[in-house]
């Protein structure tokens, strides 16, 4: 499935309510944020799978020659792809040990930006500003923006990735209390505050398989979730090009191809959408179920159909759902049956 327009973001201000609450940009743990950052995390904040996305995400959005980059709010890696040939990239951050294990950092500035949010760089020194899986931790993000908007060149970009981990006790207050939707929402605003900024774009990946050695892998769900929202600094020249837009998911299957994958899934059960062979469901030993026969399902954690149900299932307010296909081969029909992770069925397949 091809992008979608987020008619929403524009319209829907609910967030508003949480952002202006009088404590929205206080945290419950309001210590020094040097002192609580001089712990070393050699850690990566996201899975395998989601990683993955962000630096394909970067790759993708990224269309300057030898980009000269900020990593705000960097730590031990920038994700930044192989291939992206960066000119010059500079990291931000409060914990030096992590910024100096990061390879691709030319240079480094150690700074509280809660504390001094002025940045310490050259108007229109930068193409591209990132801030992966941090934006929650800023209390004051409008003069943020605004000096971003100050030291990103005409046309640069600014790129905001965010997930669903937090360390709730140093993010603001507002964060916890909104939903995924709202957080988008709330970004948008932060850009929108500054009239420096073209209208920010929406990326959102949800429902990916999670990796098998990611140690929250128990827990069934799927890979961590990727939202991002980005813009441009407004006068890029008319002549560069656009940014492309990422497609949101695996799924860029044709109609026609599909049908044709189906009409072959009674001879090969193998599944329309991922390819793979859909294993045979001993859904008769289930004390609840009303079938006399078994049936098909496709198993595979990475297919499109399920990757793309979850964020089907968010959209209609179902936020922890998604579906397998089956495949019935008494009636010959292929349906959907909801599952809450990536656990249930697999233990009852009969090969
Ligand atoms: C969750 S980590 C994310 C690190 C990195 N961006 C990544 O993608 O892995 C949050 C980072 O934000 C930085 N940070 C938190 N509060 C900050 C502040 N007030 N000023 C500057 N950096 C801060 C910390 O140094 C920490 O490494």
């Amino acid at each position: 499935m091809a992008y979608e327009e987020k008619d929403i973001y524009a319209d829907d201000t609910s967030y508003k309510d949480i952002i202006e609450r009088p404590d929205a940009f206080s945290r419950e743990d309001e210590s020094d944020d040097a002192e609580f950052y001089k712990r070393d995390r050699m850690i990566q904040h996201l899975d395998s799978n989601a990683l993955e996305t962000v630096e394909k995400l970067i790759g993708h959005l990224t269309i300057e020659d030898r980009p000269a980059v900020l990593d705000l709010m960097a730590s031990i890696d920038s994700h930044l792809p192989e291939d992206l040939n960066p000119s010059r990239v500079v990291g931000l951050g409060l914990n030096e040990n992590e910024i100096k294990a990061n390879p691709i950092l030319d240079d480094y500035v150690i700074q509280d930006i809660n504390k001094n949010p002025k940045l310490p760089f050259e108007d229109e020194s930068f193409d591209i500003v990132i801030n992966t899986v941090s934006i929650q931790y800023i209390i004051r993000p409008k003069e943020i923006f605004k000096e971003i908007s100050r030291i990103l060149k005409p046309g640069g970009m600014h790129l905001v990735i965010f997930s669903n981990r937090t360390f709730a006790p140093k993010a603001v207050k507002s964060w916890e209390l909104l939903t995924f939707d709202e957080r988008i929402k709330v970004v948008i605003d932060y850009f929108q505050h500054t009239d420096k900024f073209e209208n920010p774009e929406v990326f959102i990946s949800m429902g990916q398989p999670r990796p098998e050695d990611d140690k929250y892998a128990f827990t069934g769900f799927p890979s961590d979730p990727i939202f991002a929202v980005y813009a441009d600094k407004k006068g890029a020249d008319s002549s560069r090009a656009k940014r492309p837009r990422p497609q949101e998911y695996r799924d860029d299957l044709e109609p026609e191809i599909i049908k044709k994958r189906k009409a072959r899934i009674s001879e090969t059960h193998e599944c329309p959408y991922c390819g793979q062979k859909m294993r045979l469901w001993g859904i008769t030993d289930n004390p609840m179920s009303t079938w006399d026969h078994d049936i098909y399902v496709c198993v595979t954690d990475s297919c499109p159909y399920l990757v793309r149900g979850w964020k089907v299932m968010y959209d209609q307010g179902n936020p922890s759902i998604s579906y397998r296909l089956t495949y019935d081969p008494k009636s010959d029909t292929i349906s959907p049956i909801p599952v809450p992770n990536l656990a249930v069925i697999k233990d009852s397949l009969r090969d």
